[in-house]
């Protein structure tokens, strides 16, 4: 069993992300920290207390994380993937039961877990530098593993040509995660966007109405299949970002990684981007500042694990 903390941005697939966590028997969600993103942060905030007061579990505090970058510049959102209020057609009620906690809850639940805690970050990266800054990079460098969803080592990405959306829309703090952390493992755009979920398989799982989320699945997902249309004419389905990261944490062997020393460019003219160097002879970098780099995945072994999550009791 893997004590999880999670960071996202709540949105349709980090929706999703929290709803795996929360019925996967080999995680132990112990709190999710919301930001900006796909949504702004009172919203995701929102979206992500929904979940839990669905699954039942008011027990796991939401913490209010970061509302738009370093930079201060102003945050654009994507109401067009994952809907006015980032559930696509849903929206949660007004009087949600809370356990909304503030940024130093996250100082708490890492000391507390010290030594034995995996951090997935499924959002903009200015939380968890945040919590660099404020707790110091010594407690953090005590977390177990840290793994993001972010970067695209191949073009285009998805918010630029060179871009990917999690990576480009803070990119000192993501830099900031990488040049401090240890035990990263990116799992990128290139991976992510083969993680497709097709509207089959989404059907599959709303007819088991097996838990409590079974009949906000389909809703939700059927929202970003169409958005995906737009966005890439000819898929069938919509690629689960969040959710293959938090399968990659958990299922590791089912990944090809290799490392390499990341950086991500803060420059204006190619913001965002991930630079790794993949050359036959890398230059030598000192072992503790390699991070692992997802190069290839198993599928099926995605979308099977992904069916028995979400039809789970
Ligand atoms: C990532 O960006 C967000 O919009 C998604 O939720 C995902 O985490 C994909 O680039
Ligand atoms: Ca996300």
């Amino acid at each position: 069993m893997k004590k999880v903390l999670l960071f996202g941005d709540p949105g349709i697939d980090d929706a999703i992300g929290i709803i795996y966590a929360l019925l996967h028997p080999q995680i132990d969600l112990i709190g999710v920290v919301t930001g900006y993103g796909n949504v702004d942060e009172k919203q995701a905030t929102a979206n992500a207390t929904y979940l839990l007061q669905l699954a039942g579990r008011p027990d796991i505090p939401v913490i209010r994380g970061a509302t738009g970058p370093f930079s201060g510049e102003v945050v654009t959102y994507y109401p067009e993937i994952h809907g006015e209020d980032g559930l696509g057609p849903i929206r949660p009620p007004e009087n949600l039961v809370t356990n909304v906690q503030r940024f130093s809850a996250v100082h708490e639940l890492i000391e507390k877990h010290k030594g034995d805690l995996s951090i997935v970050d499924t959002g903009r990266s200015t939380s968890l530098a945040a919590s660099f800054i404020l707790s110091g990079a010594e407690l953090l460098q005590s977390v177990k593993e840290i793994y993001l969803m972010g970067g695209a080592f191949n073009y285009p990405g998805n918010v630029t040509g060179v871009a990917e959306a999690n990576f480009h829309g803070d990119p000192i703090a993501t830099d900031l995660v990488l040049e401090k952390g240890k035990n990263i493992s990116i799992i990128p755009l290139n991976i992510t966007n083969r993680a497709i979920v097709t509207p089959q398989m989404i059907d599959t799982i709303a007819a088991y109405q097996s838990n409590p989320f079974s009949s906000l699945i389909k809703p939700i997902i059927d929202f970003y299949n169409e958005a995906y249309k737009d966005l890439i004419p000819g898929l069938n389905g919509s690629p689960m970002h969040d959710s293959v990261t938090l399968f990659a944490m958990v299922s590791p062997q089912y990944f090809h990684f290799i490392s390499r020393r990341v950086r991500v460019d803060t420059s204006e003219l190619s913001r965002g981007r991930t630079i790794a160097d993949f050359r036959v002879k890398p230059d030598d970098e000192p072992p503790e500042t390699l991070d692992r780099i997802a190069v290839d995945f198993n599928y099926q072994a995605f979308a099977n694990d992904f069916m028995n999550i979400m039809t789970r009791r």
